[in-house]
């Protein structure tokens, strides 16, 4: 199959490229680089250098191409960013999804990928919340999220697209930015190895369910390109992607200095690693967020193979091996 991937020059999206292509399929990247890299897409690859904001510059990506389905990754994905500046925040997720989207339907595009987040749509949740939660969004990124959804199942409805909603948890690893809803691995991470102290946000007690990226792009090849019952023509399936094991940003923290202490003692380098400090606490955090992603592993048979500790370590030699 052909797959045009929105945001493979990012941290998940180009992860998810590296997939299909290790899975036989053709792919390009459509991507503004605003936050990606064009270092991140593999040669070969086409790259669009396009802003899914201008709807003629997708269109022409979309008919140089002529993809068999889209994985749309591209989004402004930044909470704080949507909450300061909501209109910018709703030009990139909401109109220029509705671009992908028609450019999609021009060319024929059979299946619909979309990356949603089980993380904002959920809320407060003590227990990993499965997809029947209902979705109380709080912020305009949450809000735009949820809305996403809705329009990729009036697209699926309307046009006879097959679509795919995955509300991915805390997604961290390599090539991961300091921005995503995970960000406080590749913030603590970046001052650790320049020797500094992480600064913990309040008293750390706030739960999050993190999920290794290439895991997450697996579930993108499987929903994108898989032989599954669940995804038709006409419907939107959305699923949970996540592991369902909490961890507070103290265990984050602790988890990452071990792991950065053993690979740089490995190296022969200093391995004393400052402890972390705490500082106010962020207003409006959740205290507990994790998702159940048991529907997934009924429709797509995808489970996460990668256990955080492992995961945080491979992430771990990434930053140490760019520092
Ligand atoms: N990282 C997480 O924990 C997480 C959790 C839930 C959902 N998500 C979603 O997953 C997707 C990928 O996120 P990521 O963490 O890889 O972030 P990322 O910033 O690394 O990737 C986003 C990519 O989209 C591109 N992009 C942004 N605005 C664009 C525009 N207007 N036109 C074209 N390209 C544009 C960026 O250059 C970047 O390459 C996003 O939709 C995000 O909302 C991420």
């Amino acid at each position: 199959m052909k797959i045009l991937v929105t945001g493979g020059a990012g941290f998940i999206g180009s992860h998810i490229v590296d997939a299909l292509r290790e899975a036989g399929h053709a792919v390009a990247v459509l991507d503004d680089l605003s936050s990606g890299a064009r270092e991140n897409v593999p040669e070969g690859v086409p790259l669009h250098v396009v802003d899914i904001r201008d709807a003629a510059a997708v269109g022409r990506a979309f008919a140089t191409e002529r993809p068999d389905a889209v994985c749309h990754q591209a989004a402004q994905m930044s909470v704080s960013r949507s909450v300061r500046e909501p209109r910018f925040d709703a030009e990139v997720n909401c109109l220029g999804l509705i671009n992908v989207l028609d450019a999609a339907v021009a060319q024929g595009c059979r299946r619909v990928v979309f990356a949603s987040s089980g993380g904002v749509l959920y809320g407060d949740v003590t227990a990993p919340a499965p997809e029947t939660t209902p979705a109380d969004p709080v912020s305009p990124y949450g809000i735009t999220k949820w809305v996403g959804e809705r329009y990729l199942k009036f697209y699926a409805a309307e046009h006879g697209l097959a679509a795919v909603a995955l509300r991915y948890s805390n997604v961290y690893g390599p090539r991961q930015n300091p921005h995503g809803e995970a960000g406080v691995v590749a913030i603590f991470l970046k001052k650790l190895l320049a020797g500094q102290a992480a600064t913990i946000n309040g008293d750390g007690r706030y739960i999050r369910d993190y999920v290794y990226g290439p895991d997450v792009a697996r579930a993108n090849v499987i929903a994108l390109t898989g032989d599954v019952a669940a995804v038709q023509p006409g419907t939107l399936t959305s699923l949970n992607i996540g592991t369902g094991v909490g961890m507070d940003v103290n265990e984050i923290e602790s988890q990452l200095r071990e792991a950065l202490a053993t690979l740089l003692a490995a190296r022969g380098r200093s391995a004393t690693l400052p402890a972390p400090t705490h500082g106010p606490a962020r207003p409006g955090d959740l205290r507990s967020n994790l998702v159940d992603a048991g529907l997934a592993d009924r429709v797509l048979s995808w489970r996460p193979t990668v256990a955080v500790s492992e995961g945080l370590a491979r992430t771990a030699a990434w930053f140490a091996d760019r520092a």
